[in-house]
C-alpha cells in the first residue's frame, strides 16, 4: 500500500520575490542567427519574460538574421504573433506597454549565411545598435540554425571581423556565443568542430548550450546535495542499492522525423540531458560553486563510466521503436508511419542503458537510464533507490516484502521531491505500508513558470558558465555513447516496432532490469 503526505514547508516571504536587480545583465547586443522555432517558441518569450522581471539592461538590442526577407517592422509582427501564443500570457494578450518597450529592441538583416555581405550588413547594424548602447556593450552570438552550418558560420563570423577572439574574460566588450545541441554527431564530429570553435574563439567565449542544465530541479540537484548535510552521507555504494534516471514523453516525433531518423534516442537524449542529469547525481562535491569546479567533477564522472564493449553490449543497453498505439485515449501512429520517416526504418524512439561508474563512491551500483517517445506521460526524474535494511524483524505475510526506500527527484512536470518510506498501518496489528513524504515547488513557492531559457540566456549575458557544457566535458558524454550508437548501426533490428505508443517501453527492458533484481518505476 502505498500512502502520500503532505509535507509542510514553511516558506520565508522573501523566497517567495523574485531577485530583481541582483542578476541583472549587462548592457549588450543578442545576435540570434536563424529565425526558427526555437526563435518564437522559446528564445523571444524568454527574453520577454526576462524584461518584464526587470533582468534585462536598459541598454539591449537584438539583431537577428535569417534567410527570409523581411523588414523590422514586420519581423517585430511575427514576433508579436509568437508571443501571443508562446508568451508569458499566452492567448489572454500582451501586455501593451511591456511589448512597444521590447519590439523596439528587435532588429532584423536578413541574407544567407554562406553570403559574405550578409556579414557586411550584419556588421552595419551591430554598429548601429552599439551606437545607441553605452561604450563597450558586449555581443553574443547565438546559432540557432541547423547543426551542418555551424562550423562554416563560426568561421564566417570570426574572420569577418564581427565576433573576435577576445583571450581575456575580462576584457571589454566581451563577444560570446551560444551553440545549440547537438553539438556534433559522433565523438570525431564533436572533435572537430570544438577544434573549429578553438580556432575562432578562447573556450571562455563559448556557451554550448544543454537545456536541461536551466531546469529548475536540475540546478536543484546541486543544492539539495551539498547545502544539506543529511544526504551526502548516504549518497555512495554503502546505501544504494541503484539509480533509476528517467526521461520519458508522450509526445511522438512530431514534424523533426527528418532530423529524428538521423538522430534517434541516444544522440537526441543520451548524450546530452541524461548524461548531464547523471553527472549531477554521481559528481563528488566541487570545492566551490564556480563554472570550472563544478564541470571538472562532472567530467571526472563520464572517464569513471565503464565502457560498454560489444561483446557486452545486451547487458548494459536496449533499444525499442513505438507503434501505433493509444495516448490518453487518442489513437496515435507508429513511428515508421510519421511524415519524413522511412517505412522500415531502424532508428530507436526508446533506449535503456546501465552505466556503471568504476569509482570508489560508486563502484557496483547500477545507475539505469531511459528515454522514450510517446510513453504514456512526460516525466522526468532521478531516482536513488536505497538499499532494503539487512535484516527485517517485523513479521511478513506470505508473499509479502518490504519496500526499499527511494528518493524521488521529480525534473518534470510538479518538479518537487519525494522520500517514500515504510510506516506502521494504525491498528492492533503490526502491518507495514509505504508512504512518500513530498515536497512541490508549486506549492512552497508558487508557480514561477519560468523557462529554463531564460535562465541559461541570462547566465550567458552575465558571463556564467556553469551550467554550460565545456569541450573536454562534450567530447567525455560522446566517448561514452559512440560505442553503443556503432553497435547498434551495425545491427538492423529485426524485431521493430517493439513497444505501442502509450506503453512504458519494450519488455526487454523490463526482463533487462529485472536480470539485477530491480524494477522500472512509473514516475
Ligand atoms: C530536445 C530533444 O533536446 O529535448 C527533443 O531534441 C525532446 O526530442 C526535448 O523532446 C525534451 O525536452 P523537454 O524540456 O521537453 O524535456
Amino acid at each position: 500500500m502505498t500512502a502520500r503526505a503532505s509535507l509542510a514547508v514553511p516558506i520565508p516571504e522573501t523566497a517567495r520575490a523574485p531577485a530583481h536587480g541582483l542578476r541583472r545583465a549587462e548592457p549588450c547586443t543578442l545576435v540570434i542567427l536563424g529565425a526558427g522555432d526555437l526563435l518564437h517558441r522559446k528564445l523571444m518569450p524568454s527574453l520577454f519574460h526576462l524584461m518584464g522581471d526587470g533582468l534585462l539592461p536598459d541598454d539591449f538590442a537584438v539583431i537577428t538574421m535569417a534567410r527570409e526577407p523581411m523588414d523590422d517592422d514586420a519581423f517585430r509582427a511575427a514576433v508579436g504573433h509568437s508571443l501571443q501564443i508562446f508568451g508569458p500570457n499566452g492567448r489572454a494578450g500582451l501586455d501593451q506597454e511591456r511589448w512597444s518597450r521590447f519590439a523596439t529592441r528587435l532588429h532584423y538583416v536578413s541574407g544567407e549565411l554562406d553570403d559574405a555581405t550578409t556579414y557586411v550588413a550584419l556588421r552595419q547594424r551591430l554598429a548601429e545598435a552599439d551606437a545607441t548602447l553605452p561604450a563597450g556593450s558586449g555581443h553574443l552570438f547565438y546559432l540557432a540554425i541547423p547543426p551542418s552550418l555551424y562550423a562554416a558560420t563560426i568561421a564566417r563570423l570570426n574572420e569577418s571581423g564581427i565576433a573576435p577572439r577576445v583571450p581575456d574574460p575580462k576584457q571589454r566588450p566581451w563577444v560570446r556565443i551560444i551553440i545549440e545541441k547537438p553539438f556534433g554527431r559522433s565523438l570525431k564530429s564533436a572533435c572537430e568542430l570544438n577544434a573549429c570553435v578553438r580556432r575562432a574563439f578562447a573556450e571562455h567565449q563559448v556557451y554550448r548550450i544543454d537545456h536541461y542544465l536551466g531546469k529548475e530541479t536540475v540546478q536543484n540537484l546541486l543544492v539539495f546535495r551539498f547545502a544539506n548535510s543529511i544526504f551526502e552521507p548516504e549518497w555512495n555504494r554503502q546505501h544504494v542499492h541503484h539509480v533509476q534516471i528517467t526521461a520519458a514523453e508522450s509526445v511522438g516525433v512530431e514534424h523533426r522525423g527528418k532530423y529524428y531518423e538521423e538522430a534517434g534516442v541516444v544522440r537526441d537524449m543520451f548524450q546530452n540531458h541524461l548524461l548531464q542529469l547523471l553527472t549531477l547525481t554521481a559528481m563528488e562535491p566541487p570545492v566551490t560553486f564556480s563554472a570550472d569546479a563544478v564541470r571538472d567533477e562532472k567530467v571526472k564522472v563520464l572517464r569513471a563510466i565503464r565502457p560498454i564493449t560489444p561483446a557486452v553490449m545486451h547487458d548494459y543497453a536496449v533499444r525499442g521503436q513505438y507503434g501505433p498505439g493509444t495516448i490518453n485515449g487518442t489513437p496515435v501512429p507508429g513511428y515508421r508511419q510519421e511524415p519524413f520517416v522511412a517505412p522500415d526504418s531502424a532508428t530507436p524512439t526508446y533506449c535503456a542503458i546501465r552505466f556503471m561508474i568504476d569509482n570508489w563512491r560508486w563502484q557496483d551500483v547500477p545507475f539505469y537510464l531511459r528515454s522514450g517517445k510517446r510513453m504514456p506521460r512526460r516525466a522526468t526524474e532521478i531516482a536513488i533507490q536505497f538499499r532494503k535494511p539487512p535484516h527485517v524483524m517485523f513479521p511478513l505475510s506470505e508473499g509479502e516484502t518490504i519496500e526499499p526506500n527511494t528518493l524521488a527527484l521529480r525534473v518534470q512536470p510538479k518538479e518537487g521531491i519525494a522520500l517514500r518510506f515504510e510506516v506502521k498501518v494504525p491498528g492492533v496489528e503490526v502491518k507495514m505500508a509505504s508512504v512518500d513524504m513530498d515536497f512541490g515547488y508549486a506549492e512552497a513557492f508558487g508557480d514561477q513558470d519560468h523557462d529554463a531559457y531564460e535562465t541559461l540566456l541570462l547566465d550567458c549575458m552575465l558571463g556564467e558558465a556553469t551550467l554550460f557544457t565545456r569541450s573536454d566535458e562534450v567530447e567525455a558524454a560522446w566517448s561514452v555513447v559512440d560505442p553503443i550508437i556503432d553497435f547498434w548501426a551495425g545491427k538492423r533490428p529485426d524485431h521493430f516496432p517493439n513497444y505501442p505508443a502509450g506503453s512504458w517501453g519494450p519488455t526487454v527492458a523490463d526482463e533487462f532490469i529485472a536480470r539485477e533484481g530491480a524494477k522500472w518505476r512509473e514516475p
